[in-house]
Protein backbone atom coordinates (compact mmCIF):
# COMPACT_ATOMS: atom_id res chain seq x y z
CA UNK A 1 0.00 0.00 0.00
CA UNK A 2 1.23 3.45 -0.66
CA UNK A 3 2.30 5.38 2.25
CA UNK A 4 -0.29 7.59 3.66
CA UNK A 5 -0.60 11.35 3.10
CA UNK A 6 -2.35 13.88 5.45
CA UNK A 7 -4.10 16.94 5.26
CA UNK A 8 -2.62 19.94 4.00
CA UNK A 9 -2.24 22.20 6.88
CA UNK A 10 -5.64 24.11 7.92
CA UNK A 11 -6.64 27.67 6.61
CA UNK A 12 -5.25 26.92 2.88
CA UNK A 13 -7.92 26.59 1.43
CA UNK A 14 -8.44 23.30 -0.83
CA UNK A 15 -11.10 22.30 -3.54
CA UNK A 16 -11.09 18.48 -3.77
CA UNK A 17 -13.01 17.41 -6.57
CA UNK A 18 -15.69 14.87 -6.52
CA UNK A 19 -15.28 12.34 -9.11
CA UNK A 20 -19.32 11.58 -9.07
CA UNK A 21 -19.75 13.72 -12.11
CA UNK A 22 -16.68 12.40 -13.59
CA UNK A 23 -16.54 10.20 -16.59
CA UNK A 24 -16.43 6.88 -14.88
CA UNK A 25 -15.26 5.00 -17.99
CA UNK A 26 -12.38 7.13 -18.18
CA UNK A 27 -11.79 8.20 -14.46
CA UNK A 28 -7.54 7.15 -14.68
CA UNK A 29 -7.56 10.30 -17.03
CA UNK A 30 -10.61 12.28 -15.39
CA UNK A 31 -7.97 12.56 -11.78
CA UNK A 32 -5.01 12.98 -14.20
CA UNK A 33 -6.28 16.49 -15.36
CA UNK A 34 -7.73 17.61 -12.38
CA UNK A 35 -4.58 16.33 -10.30
CA UNK A 36 -2.15 18.31 -13.63
CA UNK A 37 -4.21 21.52 -12.57
CA UNK A 38 -2.74 21.62 -9.52
CA UNK A 39 -5.71 19.58 -7.08
CA UNK A 40 -4.02 17.46 -4.46
CA UNK A 41 -7.29 15.93 -2.48
CA UNK A 42 -9.93 14.15 -4.44
CA UNK A 43 -13.26 13.57 -2.98
CA UNK A 44 -14.86 10.38 -3.36
CA UNK A 45 -18.18 9.39 -2.83
CA UNK A 46 -19.35 6.59 -1.77
CA UNK A 47 -23.35 5.67 -1.36
CA UNK A 48 -25.18 2.63 -0.58
CA UNK A 49 -28.56 2.79 -1.69
CA UNK A 50 -30.01 2.43 2.38
CA UNK A 51 -28.61 5.58 3.92
CA UNK A 52 -29.13 7.93 0.92
CA UNK A 53 -30.95 6.90 -2.41
CA UNK A 54 -28.40 6.29 -4.32
CA UNK A 55 -25.38 2.99 -4.84
CA UNK A 56 -21.82 4.34 -6.25
CA UNK A 57 -18.64 2.76 -5.89
CA UNK A 58 -16.94 0.14 -3.38
CA UNK A 59 -13.22 -0.43 -2.23
CA UNK A 60 -12.39 -1.93 -5.14
CA UNK A 61 -13.02 1.26 -7.20
CA UNK A 62 -10.84 3.28 -4.14
CA UNK A 63 -7.66 0.28 -4.46
CA UNK A 64 -7.66 1.33 -8.67
CA UNK A 65 -7.64 4.76 -7.88
CA UNK A 66 -4.63 4.69 -5.14
CA UNK A 67 -2.57 2.91 -7.84
CA UNK A 68 -3.21 5.33 -10.45
CA UNK A 69 -3.27 8.60 -7.95
CA UNK A 70 -0.71 9.90 -5.61
CA UNK A 71 -3.62 12.60 -4.44
CA UNK A 72 -5.07 12.76 -1.34
CA UNK A 73 -8.29 10.14 -0.77
CA UNK A 74 -11.07 12.19 1.00
CA UNK A 75 -13.41 9.19 1.41
CA UNK A 76 -17.29 10.41 2.68
CA UNK A 77 -19.07 7.23 3.80
CA UNK A 78 -22.70 7.70 2.98
CA UNK A 79 -23.21 4.40 4.20
CA UNK A 80 -25.35 3.29 7.55
CA UNK A 81 -22.98 0.39 9.37
CA UNK A 82 -19.43 2.29 8.29
CA UNK A 83 -18.10 0.30 11.20
CA UNK A 84 -18.28 -2.97 8.92
CA UNK A 85 -16.30 -1.41 6.06
CA UNK A 86 -14.15 1.23 6.76
CA UNK A 87 -11.06 -1.10 6.96
CA UNK A 88 -11.72 -2.31 3.23
CA UNK A 89 -11.32 1.37 2.40
CA UNK A 90 -8.65 1.84 4.27
CA UNK A 91 -6.96 -1.14 3.38
CA UNK A 92 -7.90 -0.20 -0.32
CA UNK A 93 -5.88 3.45 0.41
CA UNK A 94 -8.04 5.93 1.88
CA UNK A 95 -5.99 8.31 3.41
CA UNK A 96 -9.23 9.92 5.27
CA UNK A 97 -12.98 8.22 5.99
CA UNK A 98 -15.50 10.58 6.38
CA UNK A 99 -18.55 9.51 8.63
CA UNK A 100 -22.01 10.52 8.98
CA UNK A 101 -22.82 11.17 12.49
CA UNK A 102 -26.44 9.90 12.23
CA UNK A 103 -24.89 6.30 11.03
CA UNK A 104 -22.75 5.70 14.72
CA UNK A 105 -24.12 4.64 18.07
CA UNK A 106 -20.46 5.52 19.54
CA UNK A 107 -19.01 7.92 17.71
CA UNK A 108 -16.04 8.96 20.10
CA UNK A 109 -15.45 4.94 19.84
CA UNK A 110 -15.68 5.45 16.16
CA UNK A 111 -13.07 7.99 15.85
CA UNK A 112 -10.62 5.63 17.87
CA UNK A 113 -10.82 2.63 15.71
CA UNK A 114 -10.30 4.72 12.82
CA UNK A 115 -7.09 6.04 13.63
CA UNK A 116 -6.31 2.63 14.81
CA UNK A 117 -6.66 1.62 10.43
CA UNK A 118 -4.22 4.41 10.08
CA UNK A 119 -6.57 7.05 8.70
CA UNK A 120 -7.26 10.31 9.54
CA UNK A 121 -10.63 11.07 10.39
CA UNK A 122 -13.66 13.05 9.15
CA UNK A 123 -16.68 13.53 10.60
CA UNK A 124 -20.09 14.91 8.81
CA UNK A 125 -23.84 16.02 9.46
CA UNK A 126 -26.82 15.90 7.03
CA UNK A 127 -28.61 19.44 6.31
CA UNK A 128 -31.15 18.73 8.91
CA UNK A 129 -28.84 17.46 11.73
CA UNK A 130 -27.74 20.59 14.39
CA UNK A 131 -24.90 21.56 14.43
CA UNK A 132 -24.53 20.90 18.16
CA UNK A 133 -24.76 17.33 17.33
CA UNK A 134 -20.95 17.79 16.61
CA UNK A 135 -19.50 19.08 19.66
CA UNK A 136 -18.04 16.32 21.48
CA UNK A 137 -16.64 14.63 17.99
CA UNK A 138 -15.44 17.67 15.92
CA UNK A 139 -12.46 18.80 18.35
CA UNK A 140 -11.49 14.98 17.91
CA UNK A 141 -11.33 14.42 14.11
CA UNK A 142 -9.35 16.06 11.51
CA UNK A 143 -11.79 17.74 9.43
CA UNK A 144 -15.72 18.39 9.59
CA UNK A 145 -17.85 17.91 6.73
CA UNK A 146 -20.78 20.39 6.69
CA UNK A 147 -23.40 18.38 3.90
CA UNK A 148 -24.69 21.52 1.98
CA UNK A 149 -27.03 19.56 -0.17
CA UNK A 150 -28.94 16.37 1.49
CA UNK A 151 -26.60 13.36 0.24
CA UNK A 152 -27.30 11.14 -2.46
CA UNK A 153 -26.49 12.95 -5.57
CA UNK A 154 -24.46 15.71 -7.32
CA UNK A 155 -25.79 18.78 -9.06
CA UNK A 156 -28.15 20.03 -6.19
CA UNK A 157 -28.90 23.16 -5.24
CA UNK A 158 -26.58 24.90 -2.04
CA UNK A 159 -28.40 25.08 0.79
CA UNK A 160 -27.73 28.37 2.25
CA UNK A 161 -28.68 27.63 6.43
CA UNK A 162 -26.90 24.30 6.05
CA UNK A 163 -23.47 25.86 5.35
CA UNK A 164 -23.80 28.75 8.14
CA UNK A 165 -23.33 25.54 10.55
CA UNK A 166 -19.66 26.05 9.94
CA UNK A 167 -19.02 29.27 11.80
CA UNK A 168 -21.01 27.56 15.10
CA UNK A 169 -18.12 24.53 14.13
CA UNK A 170 -15.49 26.72 13.40
CA UNK A 171 -16.00 28.06 17.53
CA UNK A 172 -15.97 24.56 18.28
CA UNK A 173 -12.88 23.19 16.64
CA UNK A 174 -10.71 26.09 16.38
CA UNK A 175 -8.67 27.18 13.91
CA UNK A 176 -6.59 23.59 13.67
CA UNK A 177 -9.14 21.19 11.65
CA UNK A 178 -10.30 22.05 8.33
CA UNK A 179 -13.85 22.53 7.69
CA UNK A 180 -14.89 21.13 4.42
CA UNK A 181 -18.42 21.82 2.61
CA UNK A 182 -19.77 19.89 0.26
CA UNK A 183 -22.61 20.18 -2.03
CA UNK A 184 -23.72 22.99 -4.99
CA UNK A 185 -20.02 24.59 -4.79
CA UNK A 186 -19.78 27.03 -7.65
CA UNK A 187 -17.72 30.64 -7.92
CA UNK A 188 -20.97 32.01 -5.93
CA UNK A 189 -21.38 29.75 -2.80
CA UNK A 190 -17.55 28.61 -2.55
CA UNK A 191 -17.13 32.52 -1.43
CA UNK A 192 -20.10 32.55 1.03
CA UNK A 193 -18.91 28.84 2.45
CA UNK A 194 -15.42 30.43 2.97
CA UNK A 195 -17.15 33.19 4.92
CA UNK A 196 -18.93 31.55 7.05
CA UNK A 197 -15.43 29.25 7.83
CA UNK A 198 -14.66 26.47 5.62
CA UNK A 199 -11.40 26.02 4.07
CA UNK A 200 -12.04 22.89 1.94
CA UNK A 201 -14.58 22.94 -1.02
CA UNK A 202 -16.16 19.93 -2.51
CA UNK A 203 -16.82 20.69 -6.59
CA UNK A 204 -18.49 17.83 -8.74
CA UNK A 205 -20.40 19.49 -10.97
CA UNK A 206 -18.75 22.52 -11.17
CA UNK A 207 -15.50 20.78 -11.80
CA UNK A 208 -16.29 17.39 -13.75
CA UNK A 209 -19.66 18.77 -15.30
CA UNK A 210 -17.29 21.18 -17.44
CA UNK A 211 -15.03 20.69 -20.20
CA UNK A 212 -12.51 22.87 -19.11
CA UNK A 213 -11.50 21.37 -16.10
CA UNK A 214 -8.32 23.16 -15.28
CA UNK A 215 -10.42 26.61 -16.26
CA UNK A 216 -13.04 25.22 -13.76
CA UNK A 217 -10.96 24.77 -10.67
CA UNK A 218 -9.11 28.22 -11.45
CA UNK A 219 -12.44 29.94 -11.38
CA UNK A 220 -12.97 28.75 -8.24
CA UNK A 221 -9.85 29.84 -6.94
CA UNK A 222 -9.84 32.92 -8.49
CA UNK A 223 -13.37 33.53 -6.68
CA UNK A 224 -11.95 33.29 -3.33
CA UNK A 225 -8.81 35.51 -4.29
CA UNK A 226 -10.80 38.01 -6.07
CA UNK A 227 -13.35 38.40 -3.54
CA UNK A 228 -11.55 38.85 -0.19
CA UNK A 229 -12.83 37.30 3.34
CA UNK A 230 -16.41 38.78 4.09
C1 LIG B 1 -23.59 14.49 -2.56
C2 LIG B 1 -22.11 14.21 -2.54
C3 LIG B 1 -21.30 15.29 -3.10
C4 LIG B 1 -21.55 15.60 -4.55
C5 LIG B 1 -21.35 17.07 -4.73
O1 LIG B 1 -24.27 13.48 -1.94
O2 LIG B 1 -21.66 13.99 -1.19
O3 LIG B 1 -19.90 15.10 -2.87
O4 LIG B 1 -20.72 14.92 -5.44
O5 LIG B 1 -21.71 17.38 -6.03
P1 LIG B 1 -21.94 18.86 -6.55
O6 LIG B 1 -20.68 19.62 -6.31
O7 LIG B 1 -22.25 18.63 -7.99
O8 LIG B 1 -23.11 19.43 -5.78
ZN1 LIG C 1 -19.42 13.98 -0.72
Amino acid sequence: MAARHTLPKSGTYQIAPSILSADFGNLQSEIAQVVGAGVTMIHLDVMDGHFVPNITLGPVVVKWIRQWSDAFLDTHLMITNPEKYAEPFAKAGADLITFHIETVKDPIEFVKYLRGLGVQVGVTLNPATPAVSLDKIAPLCDMVLVMTVNPGFGAQAFMDAAAQKCRHIRQMVGSGVRIEVDGGIYADTIVKARDYGADTFVAGNAVFGQADRPAAIKSLMDALKERPHG
